[in-house]
């Protein structure tokens, strides 16, 4: 089975081509629109929703090009329904029913982020644990949840302000680095030697986070005039450690064996390197392929299959959420 998975929840246009019974990725397109959002530091929805329909047609052909097939050859429709930017969802969702109209092809709606959560297992599907706890880290989300699979989310904790993709951009904007924060903040770390600034972490109730008092912080070191990369290093410090910090605690609290952690953040250098070591102490980690960390059709086409197979089609009928949980 040929499964075309669709997401245009924010600023990239993505297709992929995921052949199920194999559980291969054939293609993975990724049209990128970071350089028309960096001027304004985050993404302006109508310039998202407008670049994706100038792109989606020619995304879908090279899609189908690389995994070298035709329009014929495919067997179902998948797309990203909710949550994201609205217009951006909306031409995605739209094209996906288009071409599910047109080929009489059987079409599945996709949370996003429970294709976030699945992406580590792309291409693994055999390895996906009857349990697992899932940390979700991007641009919009941080969010913790216990997964009993087949597609069962119990949201144990999340943040109660920024998401910690999020916090990454304001802090590179803040620091003028430019759109998108992470991977400029990261690399900075990774040439960073030098001595760290104690930066606060916030403490609330349970497995949440809060982002937006670290992000406070680095403002009023800015103003004091402390160097760029010292902040920048010292702000993805104590991010992570942050992060891994809850992350460990539900890790013991709820004696989780299996563990998959995913989105945009995950690419980050040194929340990978911490995951490996959760391994080497016998834990079971799951962190996806880099180019499924951030926004892919891939995971989109990869979830869409395996719900399809258990619940069936959806109909035409159904509309994009710009939120929704899951
Ligand atoms: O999953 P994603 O592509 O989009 C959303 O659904 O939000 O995540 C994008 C986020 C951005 O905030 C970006 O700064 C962050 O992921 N990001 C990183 C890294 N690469 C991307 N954050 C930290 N370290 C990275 N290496
Ligand atoms: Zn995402």
């Amino acid at each position: 089975m040929k499964v075309l998975g669709i997401d245009t929840s924010c600023d990239d246009t993505s297709i992929a081509v995921y052949d199920g019974e194999k559980d291969r990725v054939l293609s993975n397109v990724v049209s990128s629109q970071h350089e028309f959002h960096q001027p304004f530091g985050g993404i302006v929805p109508e310039i998202a929703a407008r670049k994706h329909a100038e792109n989606i047609d020619l995304v879908f052909q090279e899609s189908l090009q690389i995994a070298g097939i035709e329009t014929k050859d495919l067997d179902l429709i998948t797309v990203t329904r909710t949550p994201g930017l609205l217009p951006a969802l909306l031409v995605g969702l739209t094209f996906g029913k288009g071409l599910s109209y047109c080929l009489s092809l059987p079409f599945k709606a996709v949370h996003h982020i429970e294709a976030h959560i699945y992406s580590p297992f792309i291409e693994k599907r055999k390895e996906i644990p009857d349990k697992f706890l899932a940390l979700v880290v991007s641009g919009g989300h941080t969010l913790m949840f216990l997964v009993e699979h087949p597609f069962k989310y119990t949201l144990i904790g999340k943040t109660l302000d920024d998401a910690v993709g999020e916090a990454y951009d304001k802090v590179a904007q803040m620091l003028d680095l430019g759109y998108p924060g992470g991977p400029v903040i990261d690399n900075i770390y990774k040439n960073y030697f030098g001595e760290y600034v104690q930066l606060p972490k916030p403490k609330v109730e349970g497995f949440n986070y809060s982002f937006s008092g670290l992000k406070s912080a680095v403002k009023r070191l800015i103003e004091k005039g402390y160097p760029k990369e010292q902040l920048a290093a010292s702000f993805q410090k104590t991010a992570i450690e942050y992060l891994l910090g809850k992350l460990k605690k539900a890790i013991d609290y709820y004696k989780a064996e299996a563990i998959a952690v995913s989105g945009g953040v995950s690419a980050n250098s040194l929340l990978r390197e911490e995951l490996l070591k959760l391994k080497e102490k016998g834990k079971k980690v799951f962190i996806p392929d880099i180019k499924y960390t951030s926004d892919n059709g891939a995971m989109v086409a990869f979830v869409g299959y395996m719900k399809y197979l258990l619940e069936g089609e959806d109909p035409l009928t159904i509309s994009a959420a710009a939120r929704s949980i899951l």
